[in-house]
């Protein structure tokens, strides 16, 4: 059994905890995220650098004994920094599943939203550069939407509308692979269905980020199967208490099975 400790800007990487709960549910978990900085999608490389090691390394001191970056515009921008400095515990990251959609992609042809730092990433472009070439990419910045999901208004009116617009170069295109390349999407799914249909092809990488997560326990000798469920602790740099709310209302987990926490960051 581990301390496995998950970092987002905000609500987004709930997702990938609720795979985490799915795959994983006797570990304890230490969920943090930086709710009174999100979105981090509009910030510069180097605060979104430095803020993302500086909360890695404060769940390292909390005793966590792997970390899951659940936000892909902070592993982008941060992974190999925290990696570098936090060399005993394994950092697992979370990457726009653009390879998967190139192969799944029957037309050739993949939407990828994602914030505006991560497509302008050097990590993001490197891995495109490594896809075949006949696959074409609709790149598009989802901006507007991480603050309406963070607000508990991701079936709301207005994330619709604002969903639709930045859909419409992907649509235009006739994609029929959609990446949801940023943890606070998988929540926008009802929406994103209603808008595009149920013939696209979603792509979210939740599930493989905690396969990795568990491959990585399993060396370390971490991957204990009973019939425990740990314990789930909310930690957010506004409010824990809401976390913890708006945790019940966006995941799928049975969060009364585990003993729930929740507290500000200190
Ligand atoms: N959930 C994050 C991601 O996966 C960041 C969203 C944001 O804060 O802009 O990119």
């Amino acid at each position: 059994m581990a301390l496995i400790g998950v970092f987002d800007s905000g609500v987004g990487g709930l997702s990938i905890l609720d795979e985490g709960l799915r795959q994983l549910p006797e570990h304890d978990y230490i969920y943090l995220a930086d709710s009174i900085n999100a979105p981090y999608g509009e910030k510069s490389s180097q605060w979104i650098a430095t803020r993302s090691l500086e909360l890695c390394n404060y769940l390292a001191d909390q005793g966590c004994e792997a970390i899951v970056v659940a936000c892909n515009t902070a592993t982008a921008e941060a992974i190999q920094r925290i990696r570098l400095e936090l060399k005993d515990i394994p950092i697992i990251g979370v990457e726009p599943g653009i390879k998967p959609a190139s192969m799944q992609s029957v037309k050739g042809i993949v939407g990828v939203l994602a914030t505006e730092a991560t497509l302008k990433s050097d990590k993001f472009n490197a891995l495109l550069a490594t896809l075949p070439s006949q696959c074409q990419f609709i790149k598009q910045s989802g901006a507007g939407l991480v603050p309406l999901i963070e607000a508990g208004q991701a079936d709301g009116e207005q994330a619709l509308e604002l969903l639709a617009k930045h859909l419409e170069p992907i649509q235009d295109a006739g994609a029929d692979t959609l990446v949801l390349g940023c943890t606070h999407y998988p929540f926008l799914r009802r929406a994103i269905r209603k808008l595009l249909g149920d013939s696209i092809t979603l792509i979210d990488t939740s599930d493989a980020v905690v396969r990795q997560l568990k491959r990585q326990l399993e060396l370390q000798d971490k991957l204990i199967a009973n019939d425990r469920h740990g314990d789930v602790t909310f930690i957010s740099s506004k409010d824990g208490v809401s976390l913890a709310t708006m945790a019940r209302e966006l995941m799928h987990s049975d969060l009364n099975l585990h003993d729930i926490y929740a507290r500000a960051l200190d």
